[in-house]
């Protein structure tokens, strides 16, 4: 069927259409068996700023409304986002973290210096039952970091023990000490953070050596149902991942990845987020599909040592990092979050669903009030951001079938730079509904797509929503927080049994759901 829809495409230039003039989405409505792992859909949240304290947790005597120390409002709105999977305490932050200091009765626990982070004292008081009670609580699996950089395989395997370890041991027998009987059952374990940077600066001969012997003895006392991701590549270190690959443990079942969107020239020159020129939007949607690229060269290099595709590409830190917010104290990485954020959301979503035969697994940076957060908090205010609607729309996709398409569609042009106007992709789910979500880049023009099932007919789009703003750079405020949000949609028309005219506005994000 891919080549039904590589001929379809040929057809068209044949018979003289201009790819400049049109917009023209082709799905091949037959499954080629690929699943888009829900866990794409992850988040990440790390001992930074107010990500945790105030963000997450503000414990039981708080007057905010709360759940044994969560904020009600948080829990609610993650469960209502579907959140599938959440990676902790870092960042960075892991690899100063003894876990140790986060058990056992909250004012006997030791404080530490987050040096990474605005170098406040953490006391501990969110630690591990805390993390693992509010997955447990959300119903979204766990991935916790350990610690490579300063740590041990010692505490590492500890740590293991005393999470799921259901036998007679000293660690499973500390955790019945401190109120759980049952273990909990963690299926990922990151094993290190940037250990080629804040993790430990190490070079890769180095860091796969540790990795080889943290994994084996990670297994050994995880009996090998721990799945291991490994430290991988930053951005573009291609070399990385190939020293990685290589010599990997058998053990390893991912290897990360990460990539944060700068929007200006250079770390130095990042955009601020809100209030920006028409420049950095443009720039920040350029810098974001930047991530196609690394996907396929980290990929083809993945598959050299790993034809099979048995271990997945782990994205477990991207998004947009701006300035953060006037005012506020640099170390905390606080940023507002506005439309052109949901877009670079969108079209990495929809990146990482149309490689979903390599990437298992990817954690939006950070879930709560920190770099490209989905809520932000205030006091008792919060306020859902343009990015929070996006992981809404696209949780339809989360463990659907991946539908092969191939988009054709006009470029949106700047100061003589150009980015494709379009992104797209497509899933079916359990009951055999096609989703399709189509963003448009372009900030002054509607775009109108046609939209073509090879193989399938529909009787009708069941459903339609548009996730648009006034301005390029609209955002939510405590004030105003409901500036950006999704609605209906209803500028589309069936042209026949399996073909759908859209019409996308400027700077919008379009799920269809087809019956
Ligand atoms: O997400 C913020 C930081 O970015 C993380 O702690 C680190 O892993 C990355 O450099």
């Amino acid at each position: 069927m891919k080549h039904l829809v590589s001929i379809l495409c040929m057809l068209l230039f044949f018979i003289g259409v201009n790819a400049q003039e049109t917009n023209k989405l082709i799905i091949d409505a037959k499954p080629g068996g690929v699943v888009i792992n829900k866990n794409i859909y992850g988040h990440f949240a790390e001992h930074l700023g107010r990500c945790i304290y105030d963000g997450i947790w503000v414990g039981k005597d708080s007057k905010i409304p709360n759940i044994n120390g969560y904020r009600t409002d948080i829990v609610n709105a993650l469960k209502e986002m579907q959140i599938p999977v959440l990676r902790w305490p870092g960042g960075c932050f892991a690899d100063t973290y003894h876990w140790m200091d986060g058990i056992g009765p909250e004012n006997k626990r030791a404080k530490m210096m987050n040096y990474h982070w605005g170098g406040v004292v953490e006391n501990n008081t969110f630690g591990t039952h805390e993390f693992l009670n509010l997955c447990e609580m959300l119903g979204c699996e766990p991935y916790i970091s350990a610690n490579v950089g300063s740590g041990s395989v010692v505490e590492m395997t500890q740590w293991i023990e005393y999470v799921n370890s259901d036998k007679d041991v000293p660690m499973a027998n500390l955790r019945r000490l401190n109120g759980r009987e049952k273990p909990w059952n963690v299926k990922f374990l990151g094993v290190g953070n940037e250990s080629w940077g804040c993790g430990g600066n190490m070079t890769p001969d180095y860091y796969v050596n540790l990795l080889r012997n943290y994994s084996e003895m990670a297994g050994i006392y995880g009996q090998w149902k721990l799945q291991q991701i490994g430290c991988g590549a930053n951005g573009a270190d291609y070399n990385w991942t190939d020293v990685v690959m290589k010599q990997r443990p058998g053990g390893m079942s991912g290897l990360s990845l990460h990539y944060y969107t700068i929007a200006g020239q250079s770390w130095g020159d990042k955009s601020p987020a809100t209030g920006f020129e028409k420049k950095y939007f443009f720039s920040g949607l350029e810098k974001a599909l930047k991530i196609n690229e690394l996907v396929e060269k980290h990929s083809a290099i993945m598959d050299k040592y790993d034809p099979k595709k048995q271990v997945g590409l782990m994205v477990d830190e991207w998004g947009i990092w701006t300035d953060v917010e006037p005012g506020t104290e640099p170390g905390f990485l606080f940023q507002q979050n506005s439309i052109r954020d949901a877009l670079i959301a969108s079209v990495t979503l929809d990146v990482f669903n149309n490689h979903a035969d390599r990437i298992k697994m990817a954690n939006i940076a950070q879930t709560i009030n920190v770099l490209q957060a989905v809520i932000l908090t205030e006091g008792s205010k919060m306020v859902l951001t343009p990015t929070y609607y996006v992981f809404k729309m696209y949780n339809v996709h989360q463990d659907a079938k991946l539908l092969e398409s191939k988009l054709i569609c006009e470029d949106y042009e700047m100061d003589g730079k150009k980015i494709p106007t379009l992104s797209s992709s497509v899933s079916e789910d359990k009951n055999g509904n096609v989703h399709v979500t189509i963003t448009n880049l372009n900030p002054d023009k509607e775009v109108t797509l046609s939209v073509d099932l090879v193989g399938k007919t529909f009787e009708k789009v069941k459903s339609a929503s548009v996730l648009t703003a006034p301005e390029y750079n609209s955002f939510n405020s405590f004030d105003k927080p409901e500036v950006v949000k999704p609605v209906d949609f209803k500028n589309y028309k069936k042209t026949n049994a399996s073909s759908l005219s859209v019409t996308i506005p400027s700077k919008a994000i379009v799920v269809l759901e087809l019956l």
